[in-house]
C-alpha cells in the first residue's frame, strides 16, 4: 500500500458529475457544515494581511477560492477533479471574478510548478490533504514550501472522527430542514432506522483508527479494484502530529482549532431553534468561533483539524 490514492478516490467521489453541484449547496442543507465554513471563512479572512497571491489546494467547487478573488486577490485554484474545477469556474463566472482567477487541474503530490515561497497565502481546506496517504507529510511539506507568508490547513481529525464514526446518524443530526429535498437529506432520513437496526460498536475498528489514523485500508481498497467501495481511504490527523509536521518544518506562531467542537455537543432540536433566528444565529456562530479555537476542545472538531502557521 505505498502508491497514492487521492486519484483512485477522485475517479469515483469528486468526479461524479453533480458532485460540485452538491459540494456547493452543503451549507444550505446541514448545520454542521455551516459551522465549518464560518469557521474556516473567519480564519482565512484573518489571514489577508499584505497577501496579494493566494493558492487553494484542493479548491473543489471554490467555496473560498472564489471569496478571495471577490476580495481582489489573484486566486490560483488548484484541484485534481476536472467536474470540480468546471463547477468552480461557472461559479466564478457568476460572481464577476474569472479574471482574478488562474484553474489548475493538478495532484497535490506535485506541486514541483511553483517556485519557493511563489504565494503569499497557501491554504487547502476540508481534507484534500487527508486524501493524498501515504504522501500527506510530504504533501504538507510541498505546501510549506510555495508558501511566502502564511498557510492555513484542515485535514481530517482522528479524535474528531471517531465519534462520527461509531454513530452513523450524527449526520441527520445537522439537517437544516428535512423538506428540502436534497437527496443525501433523503437518503440519511430513510436510512435511520435501518442504520440503528444494524449497529454494533466496534472496539476493534476504534482502536484501530485510534492508532493508525487511517479510515479505510487494505480491505476497502481491495473492495475498491473489485468495483466497489468509492471511497478506499483517508487518513486523519492528531493534534500533536499535526502540530510536530509543521515545527519541523520551521513555520512559526502555529495555532489549531476544532471547528464544530462546540456545535457537536448541542442537539438537534436546539441547533435548528438556533439557526432559524438571524440574532442568535450570529451570537451563536461568534460563539463556536471563540470556543473551538481553545486548545482543550481542538481535537474534538466534527470532522476537520485546522491549523494556521507563518514562514
Ligand atoms: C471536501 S472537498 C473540499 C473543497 C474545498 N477545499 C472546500 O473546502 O470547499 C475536497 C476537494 O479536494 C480535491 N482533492 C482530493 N484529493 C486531491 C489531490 N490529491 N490533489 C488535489 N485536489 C484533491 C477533490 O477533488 C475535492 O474537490
Amino acid at each position: 500500500m505505498n502508491e497514492s490514492y487521492s486519484q483512485k478516490i477522485s475517479e469515483r467521489q469528486w468526479n461524479q458529475p453533480d458532485k460540485g453541484e452538491r459540494e456547493s449547496r452543503r451549507e444550505a442543507t446541514f448545520i454542521d457544515d455551516i459551522v465549518q465554513k464560518d469557521h474556516l471563512e473567519r480564519q482565512v479572512l484573518a489571514a489577508l494581511e499584505g497577501a496579494e497571491t493566494v493558492f487553494d489546494g484542493g479548491a473543489g467547487s471554490g467555496r473560498f477560492s472564489i471569496l478571495l478573488a471577490k476580495r481582489g486577490l489573484r486566486v490560483t485554484h488548484f484541484d485534481i477533479s476536472k467536474p470540480m474545477i468546471e463547477k468552480a469556474r461557472e461559479l466564478a463566472a457568476e460572481a464577476g471574478v474569472l479574471d482574478r482567477m488562474e484553474f489548475v487541474q493538478g495532484a497535490l503530490e506535485d506541486l514541483s510548478a511553483y517556485r519557493d515561497g511563489q504565494f503569499d497565502l497557501v491554504f487547502s481546506f476540508d481534507a484534500p490533504v487527508s486524501y493524498t496517504w501515504p504522501n500527506q507529510e510530504r504533501v504538507i511539506g510541498e505546501l510549506a514550501r510555495i508558501c511566502g507568508k502564511r498557510l492555513l490547513l484542515s485535514v481530517a481529525s482522528r479524535l474528531g472522527s471517531l465519534p462520527y464514526l461509531a454513530d452513523p446518524i450524527q449526520k441527520s443530526h445537522y439537517i437544516l430542514d428535512e423538506n428540502c429535498g436534497d437527496p443525501f437529506v433523503d437518503w440519511c432520513l430513510s436510512h435511520r432506522e435501518e442504520m440503528v437496526e444494524n449497529f454494533r460498536f466496534d472496539r476493534a475498528g476504534m482502536e484501530k483508527l485510534l492508532a493508525e489514523g487511517l479510515m479505510g485500508g487494505q480491505a476497502e481498497i481491495d473492495e475498491y479494484e473489485r468495483g466497489g467501495a468509492p471511497w478506499c481511504i483517508t487518513y486523519s490527523f492528531l493534534p500533536e502530529e499535526l502540530r510536530g509536521i509543521l515545527e519541523g518544518l520551521g513555520m512559526k506562531n502555529i495555532r489549531m482549532a476544532g471547528p464544530g467542537a462546540y456545535a457537536r455537543s448541542i442537539s438537534w432540536e436546539i441547533l435548528r431553534k438556533i439557526m432559524e433566528d438571524p440574532e442568535q444565529r450570529r451570537d451563536f456562530l461568534d460563539f463556536c468561533y471563540e470556543y473551538d479555537q481553545n486548545p482543550y476542545v481542538l481535537g474534538m472538531g466534527k470532522d476537520n483539524l485546522f491549523a494556521s502557521a507563518e514562514k
